[in-house]
Formats: structure tokens, C-alpha cells, sequence
């Protein structure tokens, strides 16, 4: 339905989301000078929260296993791996189908899945958490991804109080989510798609018109693109910025923990 509903340009905004992350120089200059820590610890942590099936985490796995080749070799002596993805969700028939397609691209040597006991040598991990209250320690993580996930979370603000924690100071959070276009006729235009276009169309791919009319009334409802930059804010993200994709339809908001 993502593909019908955006003619596959969610790709391109989820492409442009990890783009957003800039890993490669990331990693090169941690690289260079590893924090100071425990040997256990990956050089670089990535949560994706929301995540569904995975379509975000992969894009994050590939480009850290481009960077840190390693990555992709099967873990040997139980080591830690250079740099951990976390795939969370609070569906966990989301996360398995996730895991199913992780295991067919991967192999099963690099992916936890949720059946299993928690394995600190696997790089890719799946596992189950509501988005106010995930199970991971403070200080965790480098990055922090939600998209098309916040909206949907009964207290936003909560999470993002709950982002802020799990990140590391110098740690960044991504948020992509659908968000105003400014443009009046563009508005005009993507409102008349939403409504007469989308519950019919989710009706004959999904079988579920009364889905995709709350999707678009709920989209309506969400933040802007000014109520989302004060919420996380509010929350104690700095440098708060966000960018319009398609006008505007989606936004992509970025702050960090300082
Ligand atoms: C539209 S899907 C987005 C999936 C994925 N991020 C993507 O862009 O393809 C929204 C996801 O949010 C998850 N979700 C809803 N409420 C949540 C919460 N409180 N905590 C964690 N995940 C939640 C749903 O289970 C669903 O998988």
C-alpha cells in the first residue's frame, strides 16, 4: 500500500532519511578515534523505532556493513560487532515478518529475531517495545529513526522524552512523518487525493477502506511542521531543523541531544 498510495516515492524519502544520517563520515572519524568505552561496546549504535518490517533498518545495516565490511561476516567468538542495528516495534507480527526478510537477505548468523535470547555478537537485531517505554539502558544509542511511526504513538511527546534518554550526548534524532505542504493549491491538490483517492484505493489493494480513511484524518490531525519542532523541543532535543519533502506532504525533522 506504501508503494500504491505514494507511486514508491516513500523510497526516495526514506533513501533521503538515511542520506540525512551522514554515516560514512560518522564512522570514518570514529574510527579514527573510538570513544573511550568497554570493548563490548559497538562503535556505533542505530535504533529504528516504529520500525515495522525493517524497510529503514536495512537501509541503515547496508550502508554501516559498506563502511565497516566486517559487519556482514558471521560473528566469530562471540565479539561484539563494530556497529549494532535495533529494530523495535510494538507489532510484534510486524517484526517478525521484518526478521523473516532480514534472515533471507543477511543470513541467519547476523539477525536476533524475537523468538530468540537476546545474542550481543548479532548485528541486527529485532525487538518488541512500545515507543514511550523501550527496554534499552540510557546513553545507548547514536541514532534514533521513527517514520511514519510518531504520529501513531498515543503520547508523542513521551516518546520523544524517551528518545532523548536512550540517545548518547552527540547522539541525533530523525523523525519522518507526513506534515502540511505550505503551498495552498498543493494543499487543495493533496487534499483531494487523500480523501476521494486513497480509502478506495486502500478498499481494492488492502481490502480495508476504514483503515485508510483514519490514516488520512489522522494525518490531518498530526503536527505541523512549527508544532513538531516545538514538541521535540519541549522534549530537550537542540538544534531542532526539519526539512519539506514533496512540498511539504512529509517532513523530515532532525534535533540532537547535546
Ligand atoms: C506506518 S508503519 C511504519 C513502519 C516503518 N517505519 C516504515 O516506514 O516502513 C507504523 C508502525 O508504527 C508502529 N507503532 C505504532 N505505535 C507504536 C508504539 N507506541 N511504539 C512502537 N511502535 C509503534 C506500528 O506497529 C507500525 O509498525
Amino acid at each position: 500500500m506504501n508503494d500504491f498510495m505514494s507511486a514508491g516515492v516513500h523510497r526516495l524519502w526514506k533513501d533521503h532519511l538515511l542520506a540525512s544520517l551522514s554515516l560514512p563520515p560518522t564512522l570514518q572519524a570514529l574510527s579514527r578515534s573510538p570513544p573511550a568505552g568497554s570493548p563490548e561496546q559497538p562503535l556505533y549504535a542505530h535504533l529504528d523505532v516504529a520500525g515495522g518490517t525493517g524497510d529503514v533498518s536495512f537501509r541503515v545495516f547496508d550502508e554501516l556493513s559498506d563502511c565497516l565490511p566486517s559487519l556482514r561476516l558471521p560473528p566469530s567468538g562471540g565479539k561484539a560487532p563494530q556497529a549494532t542495528v535495533t529494530v523495535c516495534d510494538i507489532n510484534p507480527d510486524m517484526l517478525r515478518v521484518g526478521a523473516e526478510r532480514a534472515v533471507a537477505l543477511y543470513g541467519a548468523d547476523l539477525v536476533e529475531t524475537l523468538d530468540e535470547p537476546p545474542s550481543p555478537a548479532k548485528p541486527l537485531r529485532f525487538r518488541e517495545g512500545n515507543a514511550e517505554r523501550l527496554p534499552f539502558d540510557p546513553c545507548s544509542f547514536d541514532s534514533y529513526t521513527i517514520a511514519f511511526g510518531l504520529r501513531n504513538v498515543t503520547d508523542p511527546s513521551r516518546a520523544l522524552r524517551n528518545a532523548l534518554e536512550l540517545l548518547k550526548p552527540g547522539g541525533r534524532l530523525l523523525v519522518l512523518e507526513f506534515s502540511r505542504p505550505p503551498n495552498p493549491l498543493l494543499s487543495a491538490a493533496y487534499d483531494a487525493y487523500s480523501f476521494n483517492v486513497i480509502p478506495p484505493l486502500g478498499a481494492a489493494v488492502a481490502g480495508d477502506e476504514a483503515s485508510y480513511r483514519y490514516l488520512v484524518e489522522s494525518i490531518r490531525k498530526w503536527d505541523d511542521q512549527a508544532q513538531l519542532t516545538e514538541r521535540m523541543e519541549d522534549a530537550g532535543f537542540q538544534g531542532v531543523a526539519h526539512e519539506d519533502l514533496a512540498g511539504g506532504i512529509v517532513a523530515l525533522h532532525s534535533g540532537w541531544k547535546l
